[in-house]
C-alpha cells in the first residue's frame, strides 16, 4: 500500500517513441499564442510512428539565459525556434515543424524550453548563444484523522488566532501529484469566501473532469503530460483520466492532508474513525497533475512549477522524488529553485530508502526535505501461539473472514534459513504448494513484493490468514495494511522468535486477534526504518532531512477509481484510505507552512523553514530522545534533522535564520558548479558569484554541519546571522551541547535585540579535541527563557589530507 518514492523502483527504461513533424498547430510569436501553446495546446497529442532508429527524436529540457536573446527576435519563442532550427541544420536533419518539436515553454519560475531532438541535435544546440543547460527527460516516482491533534493543531473553534490570518492572507497550496477526487467531502467549499481576483489558476477539463469539479476550495486543477507522452507514448484516454480527476488516490491523499476540509465519521473500514482535517483547513487547494500510469516526467513537472508560479501559489507540496545526482540536472532542484525566487515555499518528500544511509532524494537547501515520523495512533493486533506466547503487531484487516480468538489454527513458515529470506518464505506469487497451506496461517517475509499481495497469494493458495514479518532491514517499524485475508505485521524481534517456535515445534499452531484503533501511544512520536537518511550525499556542510512530520498509518482522502490496497484485483472502494510513506510527510510541511504564510505573509521560504525547524522537537511523549524504529536506538540528524514539527511553536519562533535568493546563489557558487552549471540558477547575466561565503558551512542554514579535519587541536569556525521575529526588546542566551569529539564555543554568547526584524551575527567555533571515528551529534539553542531556537549540529570527521 506504500507507494514507495523511487527507492525500491530501478529507473524504467522506457522505449522512446520517434515523433513525426506533424503540422497540427500552427505557432507564432505572438505572447497570447505562447499562453496558448501552455494552455490548450494540452489537449494537442504529437503524433508518434515508428522511424529510423537514427533521427529517432527524445525529448529535452533546455534551459537559456533570457539576459542573451538578442533584440531581433520580438520573442523568446521564436529565439527557441531559431536555436532549435539551426541545431537541426548543423545536425543535418530536417528542422521540420517547430510546433510540436518545442511542447513547452518555461517563462516563470525559469526560462527554457522542452522539445524533441535527435541525440546530434541536442549535442549541437549545446552549443548555440544562450543555452545554458539540455537535460535529458528523468522519471520521478511518488515515494496520512489524528494528526492535526497530534501535531497540536487544535479544532479551528478553539484556535481563532490561526484561522483567522489564514483567512486574511487567503493562502493557496499547490500539490503536484496524481490529480484529485473532487467529490471527496474534504474538498468541500462550504463556507469558504470567494476565490480572490490575485489568483491567476484555471479549471482545465477533461474526461471524468468538468469546470463544477472545480469550486472555492479546489481553486485550480491543470495536467502536463506532453513530456510523458512523447516519452512513454500517448496515454490511452479509456485507461486513464487524461484530466485532473486522480485515477490513483495517491494526489488525493497528500492534497487533503495538506488542505482538506474538516470531515466527520471520517475512517478506513471503521479504522482511525474521527474527523479527518487537512493542516490548514481554510487553506485553497491548486491540482497539477503530473503522474501518469508510467510514472512522473521532468519536464511535466518542471511546466507544472512554473505554471502554479505564474498561477499564484503560496507553498509547493510535491511528494516526488528522482535520483537526482546534482543541483542543475535535477527537474525538482531547479523548478524549486525559481519557485523559492519568488517567495514560494517549496516542501518535498525526503524519500523511502531508509534505513540505509545517504537514501535521500531532494536535499537542495532551498527546499524543505521531509522525513517520516510515527503517531501516538496505532492499530494493534496480536498473534497468539499455540504455546501461549502473544506478540503484538499491526493490522488494518476488516473483512468478514475471521479467527476464533478461542481455537489454534495450524501454523507454518516455508523459510529454509532463517537468517536470509527465499522465495517461498517471501510468499512470492507461484511459490506456495496450496497442499502445504489450505487451512494454514502462513508466515512471510517482508520484501521484494508488495505487502498486501502477499496475503492474496496465502489467500489464493488456500491460507487462511498471514503473519508478515520483518527482516532486519525494516527492524520494529510496523506499517498497517488492509489485507484481504485476516494478517498482521510483526517487527523483527518478534518475528525471529515466532519464526523459531515454529521451527522447533512439529505441529505449531497460532491464532490472530484484531484491537482496532488505539490512541496515546507511548513511545511515540518515532522514526520509521523506511524514511530517508542523511548524510546529504551533495553536500556534507547542509544537514537533511530538515525534519520530520507524521507519515506513518496517515488516514486522508482517496480516489473513487482505485481501491485502498492499490492493488488491480482488489475490487474494495473507500472514502478514506490509510497511506504510509514520506509522500504524506511531505503535506503536513506543505499545510502548515501555508498556515505560517497565513500568520506572517511577509517571511520569506526560508523564514519558515528555520521557524519549522528551530521550533522542532527531538524528544518523544516520554521525554526520552526520539527512537529510530529501525535498530530501537535514538535517532539522529540523519533521521530526523531538527527534529519533529511543532506547529505551535513554529508561529511564534523569536529568531530566525533567513535565506536570500542571492545567498543561495552564493552557496551554489561554493559548490564547485561550472559556469554553465551556475547560469541555470544564475538566470541573467545580472547574478554572478561574490564568493561570500567562506565554504558551504557558512550558509545561514538552521542546522549546523561542521566537517572536521580528525586532528586533535584543530580549528573551524562557522558564521550564522539571527532575525528577531519575536518581541522587540529581547536577550538570548546561547546553550551548547557540543558533539563527541569537539569543543564549541560560540561568540558572543548573549544577543540583544530592541526592535524587530534586527540581525544578530555570532560565530561558532569548533576545536577537534578528540578524533571520532564516525559522525557525531549535538545541538546549539538560543533561549530567551521563554522560546528555545535550536540547531541540530553534526560533526563529520574527515581524515587530514
Ligand atoms: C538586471 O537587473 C536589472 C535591475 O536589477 C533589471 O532591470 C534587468 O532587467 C536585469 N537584466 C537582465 C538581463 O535580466
Ligand atoms: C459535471 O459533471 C457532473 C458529474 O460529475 C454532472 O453532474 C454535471 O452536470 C456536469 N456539469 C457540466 C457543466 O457539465
Ligand atoms: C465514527 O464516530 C462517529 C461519532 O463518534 C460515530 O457516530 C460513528 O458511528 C463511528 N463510525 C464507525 C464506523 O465507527
Ligand atoms: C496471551 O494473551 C491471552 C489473552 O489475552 C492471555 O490469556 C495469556 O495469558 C497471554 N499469554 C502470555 C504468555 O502472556
Ligand atoms: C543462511 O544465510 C546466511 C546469510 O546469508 C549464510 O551465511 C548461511 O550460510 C546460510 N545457511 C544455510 C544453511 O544456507
Ligand atoms: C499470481 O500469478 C497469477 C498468474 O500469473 C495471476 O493470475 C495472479 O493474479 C497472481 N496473483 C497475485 C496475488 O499477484
Ligand atoms: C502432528 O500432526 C500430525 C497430523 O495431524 C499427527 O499425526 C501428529 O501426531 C502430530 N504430532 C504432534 C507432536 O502433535
Ligand atoms: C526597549 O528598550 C528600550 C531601552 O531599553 C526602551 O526605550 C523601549 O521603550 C523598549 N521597548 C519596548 C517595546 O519595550
Ligand atoms: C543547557 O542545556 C542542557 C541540556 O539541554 C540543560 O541541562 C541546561 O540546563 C541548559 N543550560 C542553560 C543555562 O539553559
Amino acid at each position: 500500500m506504500v507507494k514507495f518514492l523511487s527507492s525500491t523502483a530501478a529507473s524504467l527504461a522506457l522505449p522512446s517513441p520517434v515523433l513525426d513533424a506533424a503540422p497540427s498547430f500552427p505557432m507564432t510569436g505572438a505572447a497570447a499564442r505562447c499562453l496558448i501553446l501552455l494552455f490548450s495546446a494540452l489537449y494537442l497529442a504529437p503524433s508518434f510512428s515508428s522511424g529510423s532508429t537514427s533521427h529517432s527524436r527524445k525529448s529535452y529540457i533546455v534551459l537559456m539565459d533570457k539576459g542573451q536573446m538578442p533584440s531581433s527576435f520580438s520573442h523568446h519563442l521564436h529565439w527557441y525556434e531559431s536555436a532549435v532550427r539551426s541545431s537541426a541544420a548543423l545536425a543535418a536533419t530536417s528542422g521540420g515543424d517547430m510546433q510540436p518539436r518545442i511542447f513547452y515553454s518555461y517563462d516563470n519560475a525559469f526560462h527554457g524550453f522542452a522539445a524533441m531532438l535527435t541525440e546530434a541535435e541536442a549535442e549541437q544546440l549545446e552549443f548555440q548563444p544562450g543555452v545554458v543547460t539540455i537535460l535529458p527527460e528523468t522519471v520521478y516516482r511518488m515515494h496520512t484523522t489524528r494528526s492535526p491533534q497530534f501535531l497540536g493543531i487544535v479544532p479551528e473553534s478553539h484556535n481563532g488566532h490561526m484561522s483567522a490570518a489564514l483567512a486574511a492572507h487567503d493562502v493557496v497550496v499547490g500539490v503536484v501529484d496524481t490529480g484529485i477526487w473532487p467529490e471527496s467531502p474534504s474538498f468541500s467549499d462550504r463556507g469558504m469566501p470567494p476565490v480572490p481576483s490575485r489568483w491567476k489558476g484555471a479549471c482545465e477539463i477533461g474526461r471524468g473532469f468538468n469546470i463544477s469539479n472545480c469550486n472555492r476550495k479546489i481553486v485550480g486543477a491543470r495536467i502536463f503530460y506532453r513530456g510523458y507522452e512523447a516519452f512513454q507514448g500517448v496515454i490511452n484516454e479509456m485507461a486513464e483520466f487524461k484530466s485532473p480527476r486522480d485515477e490513483d488516490g495517491h494526489g488525493t491523499h497528500t492534497a487533503s492532508i495538506a488542505a482538506g476540509s474538516p470531515v466527520t465519521g471520517a475512517n478506513f473500514m471503521g479504522y482511525g474513525n474521527g474527523t479527518a482535517r487537512g493542516m490548514a483547513p481554510r487553506a485553497r487547494i491548486a491540482v497539477y497533475k503530473v503522474c501518469w500510469s508510467g510514472g512522473c516526467i521532468s519536464s511535466d513537472i518542471m511546466a507544472a512549477i512554473d505554471r502554479a508560479v505564474a498561477d499564484g501559489v503560496d507553498v509547493l507540496s510535491i511528494s516526488l522524488g528522482g535520483e537526482a545526482t546534482s543541483y542543475y540536472r535535477d527537474a525538482l532542484s531547479i523548478g524549486a529553485f525559481g519557485a523559492m525566487e519568488k517567495g514560494i515555499f517549496v516542501a518535498c518528500a525526503a524519500g523511502n530508502g531508509g534505513p540505509d544511509p545517504i537514501s535521500l532524494t531532494n536535499v537542495s537547501p532551498w527546499i524543505a526535505t521531509v522525513g517520516a515520523g510515527t503517531m501516538d495512533r496505532d492499530f494493534p493486533a496480536t498473534v497468539r501461539l499455540g504455546n501461549g506466547m502473544n506478540f503484538t503487531g499491526v493490522s488494518l484487516y476488516s473483512g468478514r473472514r475471521s479467527l476464533s480468538p478461542q481455537r489454534q489454527y495450524a501454523l507454518v513458515y516455508f523459510g529454509d534459513n532463517l537468517s536470509r529470506p527465499t522465495p517461498k518464505s517471501l510468499c512470492l506469487n507461484g511459490t506456495l504448494d496450496p497442499h502445504a497451506v489450505a487451512g494454514k496461517i502462513v508466515i512471510c517475509d517482508r520484501g521484494i513484493s508488495m505487502r498486501v499481495e502477499k496475503g492474496l497469494v496465502v489467500k489464493d493458495a488456500g491460507g487462511i490468514g498471514m503473519i508478515l514479518v520483518n527482516t532486519d532491514a525494516n527492524g520494529e517499524e510496523l506499517v498497517a495494511d488492509c489485507h484481504l485475508l485476516p494478517a498482521i505485521a510483526i517487527g523483527a524481534i518478534s518475528g525471529k522468535a515466532i519464526k523459531h517456535y515454529t521451527e522447533s515445534t512439529p505441529n505449531s499452531t497460532a491464532t490472530l486477534t484484531f484491537e482496532g484503533t488505539k490512541l496515546g501511544i507511548r513511545p511515540s512520536p518515532m522514526i520509521p526504518a523506511f524514511s530517508s537518511r542523511g548524510p546529504n550525499f551533495l553536500t556534507l556542510e547542509i544537514v537533511k532531512p530538515d525534519m520530520v512530520a507524521p507519515g506513518v498509518n496517515i488516514l486522508a482522502a482517496w480516489s473513487g477509481a482505485n481501491s485502498p490496497s492499490a492493488l488491480p484485483f482488489d475490487p474494495r472502494r473507500v472514502r478514506f484510505n490509510i497511506m504510509s510513506g514520506t509522500s504524506m510527510s511531505c503535506p503536513h510541511i506543505g499545510g502548515i507552512a501555508a498556515l505560517m504564510k497565513g500568520s506572517h505573509p511577509e517571511w520569506s521560504p526560508a523564514a519558515i523553514k528555520s521557524a519549522l525547524m528551530t521550533t522542532a522537537y527531538v524528544l518523544d511523549n516520554t521525554q526520552q530522545p526520539l527512537k529510530d524504529e529501525a535498530n530501537g536506538e535514538p535517532s539522529t540528524a540523519y533521521s530526523h534533522g531538527a527534529g519533529h514539527v511543532d506547529p505551535p511553536k513554529a508561529l511564534d519562533p523569536g529568531l530566525i535564520y533567513d535565506i536570500s535568493p542571492d545567498e543561495y546563489f552564493e552557496f551554489l557558487c561554493s559548490q564547485k558548479l561550472t559556469p554553465s552549471q551556475l547560469k541555470v540558477f544564475s538566470k541573467s547575466a545580472n547574478r554572478s558569484c561574490k564568493y561570500s561565503l567562506a565554504g558551504a558551512g557558512n550558509l545561514n542554514y538552521p542546522a549546523i554541519s561542521a566537517v572536521m579535519t580528525n586532528i586533535q587541536g584543530s580549528t573551524l569556525t562557522l558564521r550564522r546571522t539571527v532575525t528577531n521575529v519575536g518581541p522587540p526588546n529581547s536577550t538570548y542566551d546561547v546553550n551548547i551541547s557540543a558533539p563527541k569529539g569537539a569543543k564549541v564555543v560560540v561568540r558572543p554568547a548573549q544577543l540583544q535585540f530592541c526592535r524587530q526584524n534586527q540581525k544578530r551575527s555570532f560565530r561558532v567555533i569548533f576545536v577537534t579535541k578528540a578524533p571520532q571515528p564516525s559522525e557525531t551529534f549535538g545541538a546549539l539553542t538560543w533561549s530567551d527563557g521563554t522560546r528555545a531556537v535550536r540547531s541540530p549540529i553534526v560533526a563529520t570527521w574527515l581524515l587530514p589530507p
